[in-house]
């Protein structure tokens, strides 16, 4: 689909320019990430590091953070783009973090030729633990 290939694009686009922003003194990993939401709203974010190691946020949380803070929580996807790297796939915390808000939300990258790749969360994160299981 021309429009979907276009706004994954996009989302791509915005994700290398957030990772422009981060604050990496630690690792000099530039992460950035931009997330899309059902209503054509778009949050970026980067990674912010810290000096405890542990409170480092990771740029995906960010700008999931930053979106539900503005009071928008159904997203369509999310990019995630690192400096120099390609198939920056979200972490383990991040998909967890992400789960939350869907298992359909597809999450995108750029694989070595530039080419996007689309994987939906369920897929990256299989036999999830969810909000649905606290749910009376
Ligand atoms: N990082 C992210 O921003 N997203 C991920 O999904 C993986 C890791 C950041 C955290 C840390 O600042 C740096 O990359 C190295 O782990």
């Amino acid at each position: 689909m021309a429009d979907e290939n276009e706004t994954f694009r996009m989302l791509i686009e915005a994700a290398r320019s957030a990772s422009r922003k981060t604050y990496s003194p630690y690792s000099r990993y530039a992460v950035g990430s931009a997330v899309l939401t059902h209503d054509g709203r778009l949050f970026t974010g980067c990674n912010v590091e810290n000096a405890s190691y542990g409170a480092t946020i990771c740029a995906e949380r960010t700008a999931l953070v930053k979106a539900v803070s503005e009071g928008f929580t159904r997203f369509k996807a999310i990019a995630i783009v690192c400096g120099n790297a390609h198939d920056c796939w979200p972490c383990g915390i991040c998909r967890q973090f992400i789960c939350e808000f869907g298992t359909d939300i597809e999450v995108l990258v750029e694989g070595k030729d530039g080419a996007i790749k689309a994987l939906r969360l369920a897929e990256l994160l299989p036999h999830h633990f969810g909000p649905e299981h606290l749910s009376r």
